[in-house]
């Protein structure tokens, strides 16, 4: 499958966008797209193939409203084994089942757009350009409006590295106050990117 602008202006995106509208509730829906136009800005700022950037971005969430048992039955139709961080945080389902979702039913066989959307939750170190470009389109879309979102705007125009630190500082704190479990791949993100400029400073 080639992700080129003329895919992505062709009537197979119109067909996501139903797809998304039968999914998701209306403000989801609304994310989706607000996320695909962020993640191409993104893309073409950090030098991501913008083209899969917005592919990327519009099914990011696809089964972000899922009931649980669509979820279990496709981590048991894909063999996916939960870790028990995972089994206790709901919010990070949807980025696995979300994955395997646009692989096996919509054929998308573009492996950076599948790990893209894998990791837009937890994040995880040494991010491929697409997988940071869609962690921090989640973000800084134009539907968002929490506290800091002014502050995280601001950083990802200025650097992808700054804006990352900032992300998963936040997600971090955001997890701890609520007495949440840290993903593995959380913390790594964060070492990566703490270690990478320690290493620029020296
Ligand atoms: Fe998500
Ligand atoms: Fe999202």
């Amino acid at each position: 499958m080639l992700i080129d602008e003329e895919f992505i202006n062709s009537k197979i995106i119109d067909e996501y966008k139903l797809l998304l509208k039968s999914r998701l509730n209306e403000k989801r829906y609304y994310h989706s797209l607000c996320v695909a136009d962020e993640a191409r800005r993104l893309a073409a700022l950090y030098g991501a193939d913008e083209n899969k950037a917005y592919l990327a971005g519009l099914l990011h969430d696809i089964t972000k409203n899922a009931t649980v048992a669509e979820h279990l039955q496709i981590f048991g139709a894909f063999d996916i084994i939960l870790t028990d961080v995972e089994k206790s945080g709901e919010k990070l389902w949807h980025a696995i089942s979300g994955a395997a979702y646009v692989k096996h039913y919509l054929d998308i066989d573009d492996e950076e757009i599948v790990s893209a959307i894998r990791y837009h939750t937890t994040a995880r170190a040494d991010m491929t350009k697409l997988q940071a470009v869609l962690y921090l389109a989640d973000f800084t879309s134009a539907d968002r409006d929490y506290d800091d979102v002014d502050v995280m705007r601001r950083l990802v125009d200025k650097s992808e590295d700054e804006a990352l630190m900032y992300a998963l500082k936040y997600t971090i704190n955001e997890l701890i106050e609520k007495g949440a479990a840290i993903h593995p791949d959380t913390v790594s993100a964060y070492n990566f990117i703490v270690l990478k400029g320690l290493k620029n400073e020296g």
